[in-house]
């Protein structure tokens, strides 16, 4: 699988973290940012991940800032974008089951690292159920 993952300072290790258990189970993680600690605005990098996930198809995204909430708000602006806020292996799992969700959010000052990789490991391995869910997932991008 390959991945485009974004965090803003908040969020920053706990990226790290999430991106060494993908790269351990041989997927491919780009990272586009932020890079440090320093403080940083995370608008940017949910846009980034989102716009990179729907330019490349197959692809998912991983995005964390302190409660995932900011950075998913942002890369859901992006069209075709589904960031679904996950805390746990339920939520995950439904993420991708009900909502083919391509990009999962994680707040670092929400969730620890071990419910954190349990949580990705199952939006990783989770397929998206269809039948009534897609058209559903249909209906969720704006008509012109
Ligand atoms: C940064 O302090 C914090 O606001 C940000 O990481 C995130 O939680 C916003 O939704």
């Amino acid at each position: 699988m390959k991945w485009y993952a974004g965090s803003d300072h908040a969020g920053f290790r706990l990226k790290q973290l999430m991106i060494a258990v993908l790269k351990e189970l041989g997927d491919e993680v780009v990272d586009v940012g932020t890079l440090n600690e320093d403080s940083t605005d995370y608008p940017q990098y949910g846009q980034e991940v989102g716009k990179k996930v729907v330019g490349e198809p197959g692809t998912f995204g991983l995005i964390v800032c302190g409660t995932g909430i900011g950075i998913s708000i942002a890369a859901n602006k992006v069209p075709g974008v589904r960031a679904a806020l996950v805390h746990d292996d339920f939520t995950a799992a439904a993420a991708r089951a009900h909502n083919d969700a391509n990009v999962i959010s994680l707040g670092a000052r929400v969730i620890g690292p071990g419910v954190a990789e349990s949580a990705l490991l199952m939006f990783r391995s989770t397929q998206f159920a269809g039948g009534r869910h897609q058209r559903r997932v249909d209906l969720i991008e704006p008509k012109p």
